[in-house]
Order: C-alpha cells, then sequence, then structure tokens
C-alpha cells in the first residue's frame, strides 16, 4: 500500500502560491499548479472559445443571458406536441396523460444530437417531474389520469429537427419522433438477465423490464446508439404493508416504504415492494436505445452496474475496447468504469460490447495517484458477477472504494486522455458516514470539511491509455466564494474569483476542440455563502491555464443540464431544467399565468462560428 497523507480540516485557499506549495499537506493541489511536471502540454483545437464572447455577468433574471455575441431560440419545451393529433400545452390543465405521451416530456437532462442522411435528431432525458407545477390545479389528490400523466412526463424524448434561416425547429409527426416512457417495453441484457433477482410476476425470465425512469445524464455509442442512466429509480416504489423490513440492498438504494409523491403504486403494483420485491432489481441501469430505428426495444446494459448513473462517458481505449465512465450520485458513492472484453470494429455489429467486460471502482490515494480495482466474486463477498452487476454500490463498498462528493457527469477530452469528473457537493463530508456506513474521510480529491460548493477533477489514466488500471488525479477547480469567504477553505481554488463564482458543478462535458464546459445545479438564493453567484449557469474552461469563464445564465430557479453540439458544431444545444421549481418563474413565455417549462435551447454564435 502507498503511504497516505491525512489533510486537516479546514483547508485554507487563501496561501500565496509560494506557501501553497510549501504546505505539503496539499498534494493535490500541489498538482494542481502544474508542480509537479508530470502533465505534458497538449495541444487545444484551433478556435479558442474563450476569445469569442464577453464575459456574462451573473444574475438573477427569469429568462437566459448569453454573451452579446450569440443568440438563443427555444427547440423544445415540455408539453409541446410531437404529433398533429396531439392537443397544444394547456397551461391552465397540463393536459391528460395520453395527451402527453404524444408529447415533450418534462425536466429535460442528459441528450445527444444524431446525423444520418440528412435527417437529424435529439434524443433527451426526461429526468423527473415538478408535481407542484404539473398538479398544480389540485391539492395532491391525484387521479389515476393524473398519476399517469406524470409517468408519461418520464423517459426519452426522441425528436426530429431541422435548421430552417438559423432557427431549430421540432419536426412535429416525423417518423422518428417517440417517446419512451416507465411502460415501454425493454429487454434485460448482460451478466444479469434472467437472474432470479430480476423476476418477477410479469416477467417470469428475468429478461425483460417495463420502461426507465429518472434518465439523468447520457453517453453516445461510436455505433450510433444513445445511453440513457437511470438515476435516482428509488423515489418511485413504496410499501403498503405497513409491517415490511427493508433489506440491506434495499436501504443502500433509498428505497423507502412511503411514497415521495409519485404515487405510482397506487396504479401499478410494481411499484409496491411487498407486492413485486424484485421490481427495483430491474432500474439502475444504463439503457442502450437505437435512435434511428422507432420499433426497436431498449437494452438495459446490467454489465455497467447497477447504482444512481448519472452519465455514462464512452471512449475507446488504446486497442480499441470499450471504456464507460460512470459516477454514482450520491453523497459518499463511488466513480466506476467498465471496459469491454472485445474491441470495438465499425466493420462488426456491436451489439455484445456493452454486455461483456470488467467493473472498476476508483480508489484515490492522498498523494496525487489512483487505482482502478476490479469487481469481481473474489474480492467483494458476492458469490456471482450477476449479483455485483444488481448490487454494485455494496461490491465496490467491500473493495475499500473511495467514498466520493456526489460524482455528477464524467467528461473525457477527445484530443487527449485527461477524464474531468464533477463532484457537485456534500454537505455530510467529514461529518457522517455515507449510507453503506463507509467513512467520509476529508482528503485527496474530496478534500473540504462540509463541502457546499463543490469541486472539479482531473484524472489521467497512466500510460496515457483509458484501460490503464492506475492513474493521476488533482484538482481542476474548487468551487467557492472568495467575496464571502476570505481565509477560509470555502474560498475556493486560485482559478476561482469574483467574476466566475458558482456553486455545484453538474453537467461536464469536453468540446471538440478540448475545452471544458461546465453546468450547475446549486443553490440559487444569491445570498451568504452563494452571494454574487445568482442563478444557475454554464461556464467554459480552458484545460491548460485553468482560466475559467461564465458564458450562460439559466433562468429563475433552473437548473442548466445538457449539451449537444450539431454536427457543424455552430450550434449547442442546452438543457434548462426545472426553471421555476418554487413557483417564481414563468420562462420561458414570461406572461402571466404562464406555468415555468423545462426547455432545450439552441445557442449560435451571430456570425455563424463554431462553438466549443
Ligand atoms: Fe440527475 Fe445527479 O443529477
Ligand atoms: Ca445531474
Ligand atoms: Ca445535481
Amino acid at each position: 500500500m502507498k503511504k497516505t497523507v491525512e489533510t486537516k480540516s479546514p483547508i485554507r485557499f487563501d496561501l500565496t502560491k509560494r506557501e501553497f506549495l510549501k504546505t505539503n499537506l496539499y498534494v493535490g493541489f500541489a498538482a494542481f499548479l502544474g508542480s509537479t511536471g508530470f502533465y505534458p502540454k497538449r495541444t487545444l483545437g484551433s478556435s479558442n472559445p474563450l476569445k469569442h464572447f464577453s464575459f456574462v455577468q451573473s444574475n438573477t433574471l427569469d429568462t437566459v443571458t448569453v454573451p452579446k455575441e450569440y443568440t438563443w431560440q427555444v427547440v423544445s419545451l415540455w408539453g409541446q406536441p410531437m404529433f398533429s393529433k396531439a392537443k397544444e400545452f394547456d397551461h391552465k390543465t397540463t393536459g391528460n396523460a395520453e395527451n402527453q405521451k404524444l408529447c415533450v416530456g418534462d425536466n429535460n437532462d442528459g441528450m445527444a444530437f444524431f446525423e444520418k442522411e440528412n435527417r437529424k435528431l435529439l434524443v433527451i432525458n426526461n429526468e423527473y417531474c415538478n408535481l407542484s407545477i404539473m398538479h398544480h390545479y389540485n391539492d395532491g389528490i391525484l387521479t389515476p389520469d393524473d398519476i399517469t400523466k406524470n409517468m408519461f412526463a418520464h423517459g426519452i424524448t426522441i425528436i426530429e429537427v431541422e435548421e430552417t434561416n438559423g432557427k431549430w425547429v421540432l419536426k412535429k409527426d416525423s417518423a422518428y419522433n417517440r417517446r419512451i416512457t416507465p411502460e415501454t417495453e425493454m429487454d434485460i441484457k448482460g451478466p444479469a438477465a434472467g437472474h432470479d433477482l430480476l423476476k418477477t410476476s410479469y416477467d417470469s425470465t428475468g429478461t425483460k423490464a417495463l420502461g426507465t425512469w429518472n434518465n439523468c445524464g447520457n453517453g453516445q455509442t461510436p455505433w450510433g446508439s444513445y445511453l440513457s442512466c437511470e438515476e435516482n429509480f428509488n423515489k418511485y416504489f413504496s410499501c403498503s404493508d405497513k409491517e415490511q423490513k427493508l433489506s440491506v440492498e434495499q436501504k443502500r438504494y433509498g428505497i423507502k416504504t412511503k411514497d415521495a409523491g409519485y404515487q405510482w403504486s397506487k396504479i401499478h403494483d410494481r411499484f409496491d415492494i411487498s407486492k413485486e420485491p424484485n421490481e427495483p432489481n430491474k432500474v439502475g441501469y444504463v439503457v442502450e436505445i437505437d435512435p434511428f430505428n422507432p420499433l426497436s426495444t431498449p437494452k438495459k446494459r446490467t454489465a455497467l452496474g447497477r447504482f444512481k448513473h448519472e452519465n455514462a462517458e464512452l471512449v475507446l481505449a488504446n486497442d480499441n475496447r470499450i471504456v464507460v465512465y460512470m459516477g454514482d450520485d450520491q453523497r459518499g458513492e463511488f466513480l466506476y468504469k467498465f471496459i469491454s472484453k472485445n474491441s470495438y470494429d465499425s466493420d462488426k455489429n456491436a451489439d455484445d460490447l456493452l454486455d461483456n467486460g470488467s467493473l472498476f471502482v476508483a480508489k484515490f490515494e492522498n498523494d496525487g495517484t489512483g487505482f482502478w480495482v476490479e469487481l469481481k466474486p473474489s474480492n467483494t463477498g458476492f458469490n456471482t458477477k450477476e449479483e455485483i452487476c444488481i448490487f454494485t454500490r455494496l461490491a465496490a463498498s467491500t473493495v475499500g472504494a473511495t467514498p466520493m462528493d456526489r460524482p455528477e457527469w464524467v467528461a473525457t477530452n477527445p484530443l487527449n486522455t485527461d477524464v474531468y469528473v464533477a463532484l457537485t457537493n456534500n454537505k455530510n463530508r467529514g461529518i457522517k458516514k455515507n449510507a453503506g456506513g463507509d467513512p467520509m474521510k476529508v482528503g485527496g480529491p474530496n478534500p473540504r470539511e462540509q463541502n457546499i460548493y463543490g469541486q472539479i477533477i482531473k484524472i489521467r489514466p497512466d500510460l496515457e491509455n483509458h484501460s490503464s488500471q492506475t492513474f493521476r488525479w488533482e484538482i481542476f477547480a474548487m468551487a467557492g466564494n472568495p467575496t464571502v469567504n476570505q481565509g477560509s477553505a470555502r474560498r475556493g481554488s486560485p482559478n476561482i474569483n469574483a467574476e466566475n463564482i458558482f456553486n455545484c458543478p453538474d453537467g461536464l462535458k469536453v468540446s471538440h476542440n478540448g475545452f471544458i464546459w461546465i453546468q450547475t445545479d446549486g443553490n440559487y438564493s444569491n445570498s451568504g455563502d452563494f452571494k454574487g453567484m445568482g442563478n444557475n449557469q454554464m461556464l467554459v474552461a480552458n484545460p491548460e491555464t485553468k482560466e475559467i469563464r461564465r458564458f450562460l445564465v439559466g433562468p429563475k430557479e433552473c437548473e442548466v443540464t445538457g449539451f449537444a453540439w450539431s454536427s457543424d458544431k455552430k450550434t449547442m444545444f442546452v438543457g434548462i431544467q426545472h426553471p421555476g421549481e418554487r413557483g417564481n418563474s414563468s420562462f420561458p413565455e414570461g406572461k402571466k399565468d404562464a406555468l415555468p417549462r423545462s426547455a432545450v435551447i439552441a445557442i449560435k454564435h451571430k456570425d455563424n462560428l463554431e462553438i466549443g
């Protein structure tokens, strides 16, 4: 074992560079300053986005703000008809369930752009719904149609889009338009398929599932499929038997006996764990979808593990094996990667690539190194690989994985092998244990006690190969607030200043030019520790200088989440999720009595330059 260096809290970020280097408590931060010299300089792409925009100031406006050189427009909205037979969105009633099924879902999150033979698709996750907005016309007493409506607002929306005279529109009635909901039939694939733990009264084979929900971040494969990640799937289950005790596994995944508000078990027994105890085992996976085949059956890829999947960042190793980086977004949960057994070959069928391979979990040392531990029966206490794929969190705890400050998106740089991870926050860091009883010690990539702001870390695989089992890491940015927290760890890292302050990094993507785009899902109170940060936002960072500049501010009470670029890189699609979640927005219509609606927007440079 390598010697670890214990850090003490609170860490100070207000040191001069010299003091900072002298204090060998913070090896990761020394690496932040580039002092170790093991990171060679890389060439960035030709178009430096930081040169093409004017700084955007934080604000609390109820609109989207982009740099003055750019424009934005709405492409799609919750409740927008995808077919002529659907009714237009009704702000008073929000429509009925059947209509919702023909319309764009709610709370868009991860998304991807696909183009084939000049047909262009946006595939968009619909993570959850804002019940108080969707059902604003009643007092929490939901009818079966209300419940079905909020179910149908979940899942995935596939829409064909086209750009005419610089404006993107949804093509109503396209043969590619499709809604995937919590009722869409799916195949369960990979090691766990057919296991007894996946058998239910409606599926005696353990190879079928009904639907997907709480689809958060995403991924994309080189063979043209979309990966959708099931995150907080637990919140949809409840239990009618009040005597029932939850199992260790159910507790670890956050299953509760009390309904969280969606009330799905009222109309479907499979969401009642006393009636269908294995139904929760059919969710918590990465789902693969072929967007250009509207009749295709989505596939749940169990080899990638079961946890609260944030996104699935897929890259090729040097020998063309598939590597998928994945975060498990909960306090003190882990960072994973999957490596396929076989290599990708564009001339061969890729259908089993995500079913055969090894699943690893990250262990970080405080000295800036780390390694990936393969989860196997021999080191996890589980008898079979199948069980590891179903109870992945418990297996990872057994091997001593590093509990992280809520891993959100992982992003890889297409110009080299750098990997970035958004660790959004963890108010319990240094205070409590995670849900599996693992201590959440202060140190390493999680260096700040009661971490309310979050950080972005950078990982470089050794040998510059994504299949390496060892890596080096450093802190890329420690979010904070230097205007109210000088002299404490809450100041943030040196690349955080009064002009670019943000909290809770979440969405993360590295553009084709190697610049890092950061989206936030944080505290938008604009007061106290968050004073001056305004609404949630999007920023862009230079990976070499670590300079960060604000590019966009979202409307009131929203989260900015999800990115996609058009094939020519001249349009950037961005997600505005849950504007007005506390009742204080009418985005995007801005009219009295208009409900706020989640939206996908398209951003373009006024001179039609590439973005990214
Ligand atoms: Fe759905 Fe972790 O964000
Ligand atoms: Ca997220
Ligand atoms: Ca988040």
